[in-house]
This record gives C-alpha cells, sequence and structure tokens, in this order.
C-alpha cells in the first residue's frame, strides 16, 4: 500500500495542480514521490504551498527528481548552497543580491544547454503585494502539450523534422546593455563562462522524454534561427509558434504566496514572469533545477 496521503486540486487550465497535505521539509518516501511525480507529468506544473524549507531542504526535495545542476553563469548562486539561484529585485550594498529580471520573456530553462534541464522549482520567501495586500509578481506558465495538440495540421507537418538554433549570449548581452543603460550593475560575461555555453541545435518539436507527447521548444529569449529553411521564414514560424502556444487557453497564472514551492517542467511548458512590482516591493525566490536528458 502507498502510504500517500496527499490532496490534489485542480486550476481550470490544461496544467497545473496544487498538492497539499505534505511538509517537504520531512522526508518523502518512495511511494509518495512516485505520486508526486505522476501528478507533475499529467499537469507540468505543480504547487505544495506553505512550506517553511531551508536551501539544503529546498534541493534535498528537489533531488527526488535528478541531479540538481549548478549555474552556468554562478553570480546569483547562494555562497553556502550553490545549486540554489536567487531570483529577486533586493539591492544589498548597491548590488542585486540575485537575477531581478529573470524570465520577463516567454522561454523554458536551459533550452540552450545540450542536456536540458528536466524541471526547475521555485520557492517563494517573499511575495511582493499592492496596496490591497494582493500578490504582484506573478509567474505565468503555458502547456507546449496543448498548444501542440491544437496546431493546424499542415503547421504540424512543416515544424516537424525543424531544428532550432539556441543561444544563451544574445539575450544576456541585451540584458546586460538594458540594465546599464539604466544605471544597474550586472558582470560582463567572460569568455571562460561563453565557452561553456556554445550554440545548441534542438528540435522545433520536441517529444517529451518520459509522456512520449509531442511539445513545441522554441522560444523568442533562447532561439536565434531555425535550420533548414529560409532564415526569415523561419523566425517567422518560431514567432508564429510562440504566438499561438501561448494565448490564454493554454496559460495557467500563478498568484504566489510566501511558502510555495512550485516545480515545472522544461520540456512541456514555457513561463514568463509578470513585472507588475517595484521597490519597495520586495520579490525573494530560490530556485533550483534537475538535470534532464540529452533531447
Ligand atoms: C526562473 C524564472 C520567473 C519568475 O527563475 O527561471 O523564469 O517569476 N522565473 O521568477
Ligand atoms: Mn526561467
Amino acid at each position: 500500500m502507498p502510504s500517500t496521503q496527499f490532496q490534489v486540486r485542480y486550476p481550470d487550465s490544461p496544467l497545473g495542480a496544487e498538492i497539499s497535505g505534505l511538509d517537504l521539509s520531512k522526508d518523502v518516501d518512495a511511494a509518495t514521490f512516485r505520486e508526486i511525480e505522476k501528478v507533475f507529468h499529467e499537469r507540468s506544473v505543480i504547487w505544495f504551498r506553505d512550506q517553511k524549507l531551508t536551501p539544503e531542504q529546498h534541493v534535498k526535495f528537489s533531488r527526488h527528481f535528478g541531479d540538481v545542476e549548478v549555474p552556468t553563469n554562478r553570480q546569483y548562486s547562494l555562497a553556502s548552497c550553490p545549486e540554489v539561484y536567487v531570483v529577486s529585485n533586493i539591492v544589498e550594498n548597491g548590488r542585486n543580491i540575485g537575477n531581478a529580471d529573470a524570465g520577463r520573456v516567454w522561454h523554458t530553462d536551459s533550452s540552450y544547454m545540450q542536456v536540458p534541464s528536466r524541471g526547475s522549482l521555485l520557492y517563494a520567501i517573499e511575495v511582493p503585494q499592492d496596496d490591497q495586500g494582493g500578490p504582484l509578481g506573478d509567474t505565468c506558465f503555458a502547456s507546449m502539450t496543448a498548444a501542440y495538440d491544437d496546431l493546424p495540421d499542415d503547421v504540424k507537418k512543416r515544424a516537424e523534422g525543424l531544428r532550432g538554433v539556441h543561444n544563451y549570449t544574445q539575450q544576456y548581452e541585451r540584458r546586460l546593455a538594458k540594465i546599464k543603460a539604466q544605471g544597474g550593475v550586472r558582470e560582463e560575461l567572460t569568455t571562460d563562462l561563453k565557452a561553456k555555453v556554445p550554440d545548441v541545435v534542438h528540435p522545433v518539436i520536441r517529444t517529451h522524454p518520459v509522456t512520449g507527447r509531442k511539445c513545441v521548444y522554441v522560444s523568442v529569449s533562447f532561439v536565434i534561427k531555425v535550420l533548414g529553411i529560409d532564415e526569415e521564414e523561419g523566425l517567422k514560424l518560431r514567432d508564429y509558434l510562440i504566438e499561438h502556444s501561448t494565448q490564454p487557453r493554454y496559460v495557467y497564472r500563478h498568484q504566489w504566496r510566501a511558502g510555495d514551492l512550485l516545480m515545472w517542467d522544461n520540456c512541456a511548458t514555457q513561463h514568463l514572469a509578470i513585472n507588475d512590482y517595484a521597490l519597495p516591493q520586495r520579490r525573494l525566490m530560490y530556485r533550483t533545477t534537475v538535470k534532464g536528458t540529452a533531447v
């Protein structure tokens, strides 16, 4: 008999599930984990409310899903726990303590790696609020499987077999230029780091490694070219696929509460951070990413 004791609630969206009744600071047994993983594969985004996790407990729970990555760029990793990446608008001693503008364009994490991440686990520590105490800084998730299923047959046919070039440095440098223009500070990309992230090629339509479902796998953030067709046509196809896939009917919008641990599937979804807050409204999130399998 599995010892699973959690409840699941579904939002009115093609993805997402809230799991309650679990304290993730404690060990999760294998049977319970299998049930959690099943919900994760069915719904692509899962979250647990009211958690109280140390960085080490966050990493430990993440490890159930696979190896936990140390970010390519470590400038925003926790010194005491480099697997934990800080997403935050908080400034201390004139420096951002975390990445202040993570995810402002639809994307999926580390698609620019040869072996992209399986999933990311974002833990909310401080959530910005409006004057009425309502949450700001939501994150939107779009289902790349539901979006794929609804594509017109001729587009499916055209996209099948095409491959996209994913590039890390161009979007980094675009953001760097923007930050500098606003008087902010961010590290330059070192030659060392650039060498770690050469362009990689992934299918435009990716098959999910576990569920076998087809997923749209291109983003404006990282895909700079589609191979095998005319360059302009390729970018048009990329933009069409993204516009189609991020329509409200494929989206779940998460309103954060401090204590949420939320995990998304980096193959089956894309995500977008809503930029509707500013200091003194503070946002502090910790993220881990779990290594995936070769595409
Ligand atoms: C990320 C990301 C979105 C957010 O951490 O990968 O895109 O809402 N974050 O913080
Ligand atoms: Mn992201």
